[in-house]
């Protein structure tokens, strides 16, 4: 963090003196305002909900430029990354600030590769669940469970503890989301196969049954490592703040990580995708293509509480550059499997049209994000829709450790304690209960 050559003056109209403030540029993106002295200067607090104005950390992983549609993971566009390299150098990346060379890469993946298996154990922890369980809800109990499977790998200052956790979370989360989809189905669950790649074990574990071989098909192998990519990280979103609100109070790796996987599970937030094909199911229920122009209506009633699910963003104020690249895969996966003529992804390409052109959508800059498409690959790969957000938390969970470490080492890091303008009932005196 660099301190810029000017200052921030904030003055105030009823005489109580201005105080001054440094400012600080990052390598690109807005410069900022540092307000950590503003109360003991003035005795005041700035009023910020939902963060519009507030970077909460300084943080070198993952930029995003909301207008040009930009991302990037340690200074790589996305595009790159999903063009050139697979989930686990993306991991590597994140976790190490580089791209592995040769060595490094099959180290990384011979060290994921011996800590797929999960302790014997949770698979009665997760009998536990109701079969009809949501999988988000099953994830959140597992990976919170972890800390008590894993004893030796939980205290998030030693960072032993916390590379061996990060590796154990890497590796186990597509085994447990595989077993939680196998719990609800009914079928053996599948041990890992350490052979395969990343995203062909977990094929394997989600439709594979010990009674037969299982071919991992390449084209899904590939689809399902593009959706890992796209969603390993995305700076400071809710998640993520969730992750290293969590651990700022010294809470163990597992603890922290399963708060960012309930936090994910909002239809506003990871949940995104499942709503967004369940829209799509219900706009080809109530008639399909016909019945778009109808459903738009809704969508810009302010009354009618519909939102255009898969559309809108808090950063991108442009096409999502990983929408871009979702829907790019969605008609690779669509080919292979000799869907090109599903009426869901035509629905999906009449909705965008018409939002692209309409000027609702046009002046509040409201484009496809990633979760546009990503439910209709998904759909396609036979991934069921409630296991939609299983699939973005076992990819986003290298993201979660990431800025996780990224805060401990962070000289500047304090437990986050948000303030508050208290707008509520000043002292009273409890009155006796026949008086109220
Ligand atoms: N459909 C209809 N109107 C919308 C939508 C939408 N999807 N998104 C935003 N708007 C309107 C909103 O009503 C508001 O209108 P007005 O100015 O007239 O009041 C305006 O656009 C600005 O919206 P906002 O709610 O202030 O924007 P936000 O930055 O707070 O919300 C959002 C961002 C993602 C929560 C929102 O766009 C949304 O709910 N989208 C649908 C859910 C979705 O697809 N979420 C996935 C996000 S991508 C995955 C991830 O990174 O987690």
């Amino acid at each position: 963090m660099k301190q810029t050559d000017y200052t921030a003056t904030l003055s105030f109209s009823n005489g109580k003196p201005s105080v001054e403030m440094p400012v600080y540029a990052g390598s690109i993106g807005p410069d900022v305002v540092d307000i950590r002295k503003l109360y003991a200067q003035t005795g005041m607090f700035t009023y910020d909900p939902g963060f519009l104005s507030t970077a909460s950390c300084q943080s070198t992983i993952t930029y995003i430029d909301g207008d040009k549609g930009e991302l990037l993971y340690r200074g790589y566009p996305i595009e790159q990354l999903a063009e050139h390299c697979d989930y686990l150098d993306t991991c590597y990346l994140l976790l190490n600030g580089e791209l592995p060379n040769v060595k490094q890469r099959d180290d990384f993946h011979h060290l994921v590769n011996q800590h797929t298996m999960v302790h014997e154990q949770m698979q009665f922890f997760l009998r536990g669940f109701r079969r009809d369980a949501h999988p988000m809800a099953i994830l959140t109990g597992l990976v919170g469970a972890m800390s008590a499977f894993y004893h030796d790998s939980t205290d998030v200052h030693n960072p032993e503890h916390r590379h061996i956790a990060a590796i154990r979370l890497i590796a186990k989360m597509p085994t447990l989301v595989a077993m939680a989809y196998k719990y609800k189905i009914g079928q053996p669950f599948m041990y890992p196969r350490n052979d395969l790649s990343y995203s062909g074990n977990f094929l394997r574990m989600m439709f594979g049954v010990p009674c037969e071989d299982y071919v991992v098909n390449p084209v899904l192998e590939r689809a399902l490592d593009r959706i890992f990519i796209l969603h390993a990280d995305h700076e400071q979103n809710a998640s993520t703040s969730t992750v290293r609100l969590c651990a700022s109070s010294g809470t163990n790796p597992f603890a922290a990580i399963s708060a960012g996987v309930a936090c994910l599970w909002g239809p506003a937030h990871g949940g995104a995708n499942e709503a967004c094909l369940n829209m799509l199911e219900e706009i080809q229920a109530m008639g399909g293509v016909a019945k778009v122009g109808e459903f738009m209506e809704k969508v810009k009633d302010k009354n009618s509480g519909v939102k255009l699910m898969g559309f809108g963003h808090r950063v991108y104020k442009n096409y999502d550059p990983r929408a871009k690249l979702m829907q790019e895969t969605c008609n690779e996966v669509l080919k292979e499997l000799g869907l090109e003529n599903d009426p869901l992804f035509k629905l999906a390409k009449s909705l965008e049209k018409i939002a692209l052109e309409d000027d609702y959508f046009v002046s509040r800059k409201l484009y496809p994000n990633v979760d546009f498409y990503s439910g209709i690959v998904q759909r396609a790969i036979g991934i069921p829709v409630d296991l939609f957000t299983g699939i973005f938390a076992l990819a986003r969970t290298v993201g979660w450790i990431a800025q996780l470490n990224e805060m401990i080492g962070d000289p500047e890091y304090k437990i986050g304690r948000p303030r508050q303008l208290f707008t509520g009932s000043a002292h009273r005196n409890v009155k006796p209960i026949e008086q109220r």
